[in-house]
């Protein structure tokens, strides 16, 4: 690879450790409103000034040349598993890989979703077990979205001290897999979250039309990865969409944030509770925008094996359409990362025995924005508002992050709209075998991220250290 514009990687910081000052000359700053041509200054890891142009600087100010490239607020992913148990298998990126992939992939934060705790734990278990995982490994900022795994009197009690003593304003609930919520429970909780401001966000597929189609493959000897897909047709997704929908509007129209949305049908679902006001958002993900169901004809199907799965080919577009007029609000990367040569091949013969999920968290961002906004389909602004404001709004990190104004967190991607990068495995920062996108083309590529005014990745290298990144304590939801 190429990397067509070259910056000093020398790095100011003060004998007391702190971040000297910045100066980001003359490129296209853009937030989620608008983009303009301006200096951006930084002192001290914030943000100190936006304008046209900045004279006055303090005196051993780092001066960067971004001339031709946008700068914008870093990336935010709220869907990774770093770390995570499935009890079949570890996934291959802790809290250190994680997130120093997702630094080169100009993500300068990420909202965990926590793993199942041993059967009947606490709310509080599995935080105090994840800060200790991302304590001196991550690299960059981090919060984690609470875990529900089943529910009663204290679960309800211990939820406001979640969001007001922990900082932590989501969570998710399940309605597949082992420690799936009824819906009486899935009432209590959203119920109960509403009330203590935290934001419900749900794994919607139907269990058991899930259960009877995997087990009747199963007997008719289809064990081979390409019948995950039809074991959890797009139908399964859609009904617990709007399942999900219906519970939240009886449960005081508590909020609700769709995670991993994979199909146009659960999309309308969507679109027919806000047209009716529902507090309802959409997350979508990259895979779900560029690959589809024919993956899984190939050869090496076991590394597109995910929940939900990869969709016929004319769902793309669809959410594509969704993106465009405002019905999906995110795009996060559901990372879950399991090597191909080892963890994956535990389902050759069988494909419920293969751990779901699939990495991405450096991908994101290139992808988003070649094929979004470099193809014409999106605005650079369109595109902030999708990585990194509507992030920083719904999970309670705004004005510190997502933002490009005075006194917010300086968490910054420049990015080269004229760079040309073929994605391979060996470009990427993590800790898997194989990337889902090889072969990709992208146009525009992140060449900068900054994290709290120090330089996290440069040109393709990380730059940053395990240990910096910092826990959010996040605000309550507020709508
Ligand atoms: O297959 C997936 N997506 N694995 C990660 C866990 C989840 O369901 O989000
Ligand atoms: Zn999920
Ligand atoms: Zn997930």
């Amino acid at each position: 690879m190429v990397f067509k514009r070259s910056f000093s990687t020398h790095q100011d910081t003060h004998s007391d450790g702190t971040s000297s000052a910045m100066l980001i000359r003359q490129g296209i700053v853009v937030d989620h409103l608008e983009e303009k041509k301006a200096d951006v200054l930084i002192v001290d890891g914030k943000i100190a000034d936006i304008s046209e142009t900045i004279s006055s600087y303090p005196e051993e100010t780092r001066i960067i040349d971004a001339s031709g490239l946008y700068v914008m607020p870093g990336g935010i992913d709220v869907h990774t598993h770093f770390n995570i148990d499935v009890g079949i298998a570890k996934s291959c990126d802790d809290f250190y890989t994680g997130t120093r992939a997702a630094a080169c992939g100009g993500t300068t934060m990420v909202v965990d979703h926590m793993g199942f705790g041993p059967r009947g734990c606490n709310l509080h278990h599995q935080l105090s077990v994840y800060k200790e995982y991302a304590k001196d490994t991550a690299v960059i900022d981090y919060s984690f979205h609470g875990v529900i795994q089943h529910i009663n009197d204290e679960i309800l009690a211990e939820m406001a001290s979640m969001v007001e003593v922990e900082g932590i304003s989501s969570f998710k609930l399940y309605l597949t897999y082992g420690y799936k919520l009824d819906d009486e429970s899935v009432l209590r909780a959203l119920t109960q979250l509403n009330k203590v401001n935290a934001l419900t966000t749900v794994h919607p597929e139907n269990d058991a039309a899930i259960t009877l189609r995997r087990n009747q493959l199963l007997d008719e000897g289809k064990t081979a990865p390409k019948y995950h897909a039809q074991s959890r047709p797009l139908e399964c997704e859609a009904e617990a969409i709007a399942r999900m929908i219906n519970l939240a509007k009886l449960a005081d129209n508590a909020p609700l944030y769709i995670v991993h949305l994979s199909n146009g049908l659960g999309l309308d679902y969507v679109r027919l509770a806000r047209q009716n006001h529902q507090p309802v958002w959409a997350e979508t993900c990259p895979q779900y925008l560029l690959l589809d169901e024919s993956c899984y004809e190939r050869d090496d199907a076991l590394k597109f094996i995910l929940s939900p799965p990869l969709r016929p080919v004319e769902e793309r577009e669809k959410l594509w359409q969704g993106l465009i007029d405002g019905s999906i609000d995110t795009v996060a990367t559901d990372h879950c990362s399991f090597t191909y040569l080892d963890q994956k091949q535990r389902g050759k013969d069988n494909f419920s025995a293969c751990p779901n999920g699939l990495p991405g968290v450096e991908n994101r961002m290139p992808l988003l924005f070649s094929e979004g906004v470099m193809s014409g389909r999106m605005s650079p602004s369109r595109f902030v508002e999708l990585t990194s404001y509507m992030p920083a709004k719904l999970f309670g990190m705004f004005p510190q992050k997502g933002n490009m104004a005075k006194g917010s967190d300086a968490d910054l991607v420049l990015f080269d709209p004229k760079q040309q990068i073929t994605i391979t495995h060996d470009l990427l920062h993590d800790n898997t075998d194989y990337t889902p996108y090889e072969s990709m083309q992208c146009l525009g590529w992140p060449i900068m991220t900054i994290s709290h005014g120090q330089v996290v990745a440069c040109n393709g290298e990380f730059m940053g250290e395990a240990g910096n990144g910092r826990f959010v304590r996040r605000q309550p939801f507020s709508r």
